[in-house]
């Protein structure tokens, strides 16, 4: 029943369906914007922070998804600069290929407080990328113990922001930590390279608090103060596969400063590397009132190598003794398993738990756990804290 309406009928079906596809396509393709059609110089020396205001700008404003396109090269980032949302999308995807580097002259942002920063962002991912801080003259300024050094700038900041991915990207030499989600949900960090001195103060890789669901994976830190560090509330934060050293390990806390402060709550940290790092696994508290807390938390699969305090509870912490000498710590900490923990201590002392004399640490479990010290069993030492030792447990637990 050929006839030449009917025999036409399914051509025009396939060019209205193609014809669909391609509009849908298009609507779906993400804009790119290239920071060096914006102004960005390559060149390490002119100040591309405008450049990159815009840029962001235009894909913050665009109601489809954006990319944000860095290329090779050094561009000079010469202020603080803020990233700011909420954005007509939910999808910024900013690739680097090149490094984007902070002013020599640490007077320039050291008192910004942050150099990169994205607040109130959804959607944002980062991948690749060298963030070159340029702390060191700051570090040495620091180090000297002048008093009119400035803080210096966090080189990395989220707050306030959720879905964010990271991926692959370097930050190098900060000023002062390295990376920080405040206020976060949803968030993903991999394949994270810090690299700073190991003497480099107030350095900490990756600081997270008052966040929700964050993702540690896959990375590498070398740096002078904590490689990873956990603020008043976090909840269900995930650290899997880190190699930290040198630095001060990976710390809940410093937590109890405040009088009202939120709790830590469900942490993990599993199958970590620790190499020459000041501590391994660490909770620390100030030694005041507060109605802070930590609980449920895992330590698993740790090795240390070399490590001066690889097991630690430190609810006494009271720098330059002010404020607090004499007082008991505030923070609840219960539920806290250390699993499979094994190497080498520094110290004779591998596994320090030093409680609150007012909220002695309760539920503390150590399970699998063998360090050494010079070749023999290495010691541990308890204070207000209570718990159980499962399987072979070396030191022998002190509960
Ligand atoms: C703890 O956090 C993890 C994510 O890190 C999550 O998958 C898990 O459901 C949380 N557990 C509880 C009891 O909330």
């Amino acid at each position: 029943m050929a006839n030449p309406t009917q025999k036409h009928c399914p051509c025009s079906l396939l060019i209205l369906a193609i014809t669909f596809s391609l509009l849908n396509s298009a609507t779906a393709e993400s804009a790119t914007y290239n920071v060096v059609n914006f102004g960005a110089k390559s060149n390490g020396q002119k100040d591309s922070t405008n450049a990159f205001l815009s840029v962001w700008s235009k894909a913050c404003a665009s109601a489809t998804p954006a990319m944000i396109y860095v290329p090779q090269g050094r561009f000079m980032i010469g202020s603080g600069a803020t990233f700011r949302g909420p954005c007509a999308n939910k999808a910024i995807s900013i690739k680097i290929y090149g490094t984007l580097v902070a002013p020599s002259d640490y007077h320039v942002v050291g008192h910004s407080g942050n150099w990169l920063h994205f607040d109130r962002v959804t959607g944002v991912s980062i991948s690749g990328g060298v963030l070159d801080g340029q702390g060191t003259a700051l570090w040495g300024c620091k180090n000297s113990a002048k008093s009119t050094c400035p803080t210096g700038a966090t080189t990395l900041t989220f707050s306030n922001s959720q879905s964010i991915v990271i991926s692959g990207l370097t930050s190098i030499n900060s000023q002062m930590f390295h990376i920080v989600f405040n206020g976060c949900k949803n968030v993903k960090a991999q394949g994270i390279t810090v690299v700073a001195d190991g003497n480099s103060p107030n350095t900490d890789g990756i600081h997270v608090q008052m966040s929700s669901h964050v993702t540690i994976l896959n990375s590498e830190i070398r740096t002078g103060d904590d490689c990873i560090s956990i603020g008043p509330g976090t909840n269900n934060l995930w650290i899997e596969n880190v190699a930290c050293g040198p630095g001060h390990g990976i710390s809940i806390g410093s937590l109890g400063k405040d009088l009202k402060e939120a709790g830590v709550q469900n942490v993990t940290v599993k199958t970590v590397t620790f190499t020459g790092t000041q501590n391994g696994v660490r909770i620390k508290s100030w030694g005041k009132p507060s109605n802070g807390f930590v609980k449920d938390v895992l330590f698993q699969n740790a090795i240390m190598v070399n490590v001066q305090n690889p097991v630690v509870i430190d609810q006494n912490y009271c720098p330059g003794n002010k404020n607090c000498p004499g007082q008991a710590s505030g923070v609840k900490i219960s539920g806290v398993t250390y699993q499979d923990i094994h190497g080498t201590s520094a110290t004779q002392v591998a596994v320090k738990f030093d409680c609150s004399s007012r909220y002695p640490c309760r539920g503390i479990t150590l399970k699998d756990v063998k360090l050494t010290y010079q070749n023999q069993v290495a010691q541990a030492s308890c204070n207000n804290a209570g718990g159980a030792a499962l399987g072979s447990v070396q030191p022998e637990s002190c509960f």
